[in-house]
């Protein structure tokens, strides 16, 4: 595997006369001087043309629920609010980020399996009108919302998210759409829930169904085939569907971290729109929701770390950087490729070595055999690409480490979104 030419990403990284990498206009060692290494470093046009360019493939209006667990970050929702989207969460504290940036209620939708009763209250009341959508994921949990909204004289609108039983033909950590995954109801759970319980569960009102069966999704048949069923299901429903209103596809859709090739959101928005457009049997009564997390803001991140010792051991050379699986877990969790950018001084000439991070597990190996720069030096930074989604946000304090800055460049211009953590915030709460 060798270092991915800068071709591939010209659209937000470059390299200048002198070999230095560049993220948009500025420079990352500007970006180093100022917050130290690690960091995470996010393209804010990189990130607003991907989300336009998604809206812009489907023929009709949608709404955009940006998945909120991909990249938290205040900066980054507040960014995307501002190109009007909406937010898919899981949580009272993503409910709660959402809040601090005045997000409307009505374009947020509530996923998960393992709602507690404190969130779903706070999902009721939240602003004046309460969330546009629990995304409902058992009976049990229905059963739930409802007695906790009668409680809260409040009517739940509730999409049943269908488990259609699709192979995403993904890592099996991040497949969601199979009978043996927690997710979801299954068909007969669905058409029981409208025939016989509907009209016993009085404060829930059902609007419509939702679908998501897992992410880093590279095979367009596995979305059409969970549509279809999706469509089938909901189409044989709906005259016994009083309040139903709209379609929620989840989102899943993969990007190029190695060689897979990415679906084009053409192509997507085309299966999407076949099934529940404005051309298909729904003749536009329903409205077409989509929750995409990692192809919006995936490859507009990299995570900038600076090369500490290069070490030789018998018949293996280790590259060792300041940046590891508490920083970014997906390669130890699941084998995610993440490929590396050297900055400054290329020879041309390459050799392979094993970049790790300084985290006290073997699984803290971000690349195997990776060829490198032959002039590759301790002290020079590295750009590993394609950590938008589900980097920094997945991070954490193992083997003690401050949690990194995150910055948010616009041209030549960059802002500190989040602060370096120090030791203190470590410790933060705790007691001797
Ligand atoms: N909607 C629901 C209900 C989800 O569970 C997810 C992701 C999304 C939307 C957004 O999916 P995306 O478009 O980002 O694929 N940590 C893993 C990914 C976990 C995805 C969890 N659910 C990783 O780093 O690969």
């Amino acid at each position: 595997m060798a270092e991915l030419p800068i071709s591939e990403h010209k659209t937000m990284l470059s390299r200048d006369e002198k070999d230095q990498i560049q993220i948009e206009s500025v420079l990352l060692s500007k970006i180093a001087d100022v917050v130290g290494t690690p960091f995470y470093a996010y393209s804010e046009n990189e990130l607003i043309g991907r989300f336009q360019r998604f809206r812009k493939s489907f023929k009709e209006p949608i709404e955009i629920c940006f998945a909120v667990k991909a990249n938290s970050n205040l900066a980054i929702l507040n960014s995307l609010k501002n190109q009007s989207s909406g937010f898919d969460i899981v949580s009272g504290g993503e409910l709660f980020r959402l809040s601090k940036i005045g997000v409307d209620g009505k374009k947020i939708v509530f996923s998960g399996v393992g709602k507690k009763e404190k969130e779903i209250i706070e999902g009721l009341h939240y602003g004046e009108n309460g969330i546009l959508s629990f995304n409902v994921e058992s009976f049990e949990e229905l059963v739930a919302i409802n007695h906790i909204a009668k409680n809260e004289n409040k009517i739940a609108p509730i999409c049943l998210r269908l488990n259609p039983d699709v192979d995403a033909k993904t890592h099996p950590y991040i497949s969601t759409g199979l009978t043996k995954n927690k997710f979801g109801l299954f068909k007969d759970e669905i058409v029981a829930i409208i025939d016989e319980h509907q009209a016993q569960l009085k404060s829930i009102k059902i609007i419509g169904l939702s679908v998501h069966i897992g992410s880093q999704i590279t095979q367009l048949d596995a979305f059409e085939n969970a549509f279809k069923k999706t469509d089938e299901l909901l189409f044989s429903l709906k005259d016994r569907l009083p309040h139903l209103k709209m379609i929620d596809l989840g989102g899943g859709i993969g990007i190029q971290y190695e060689s897979e090739k990415e679906i084009s959101y053409q192509n997507y928005a085309k299966v999407a729109e076949k099934f529940f457009g404005s051309q298909s049997h729904w003749q536009g009564s329903l409205k077409l929701y989509f929750e995409p997390g990692r192809t919006i803001i995936g490859p507009a991140g990299i995570l900038g770390s600076r090369v500490l010792y290069q070490k030789k051991s018998s018949n293996r050379h280790f590259t060792i950087i300041d940046s590891g699986m508490n920083d970014l877990m997906r390669p130890s969790l699941y084998q995610g490729h993440h490929k590396v950018l050297f900055d400054g001084k290329l020879s041309g000439q390459t050799f392979k070595t094993t970049v790790v991070g300084p985290i006290c597990e073997s699984a803290d190996t971000l690349l195997e055999d990776y060829e490198i720069d032959l002039n590759t030096r301790p002290g020079d930074l590295v750009a590993i690409l394609n950590c938008g989604a589900y980097g920094f946000s997945m991070a954490n304090h193992y083997n003690s480490h401050p949690r990194c800055a995150e910055v948010l460049v616009n041209q030549d211009q960059f802002k500190v979104i989040r602060e370096p953590e120090t030791y203190s915030d470590l410790i933060l709460r705790e007691q001797i």
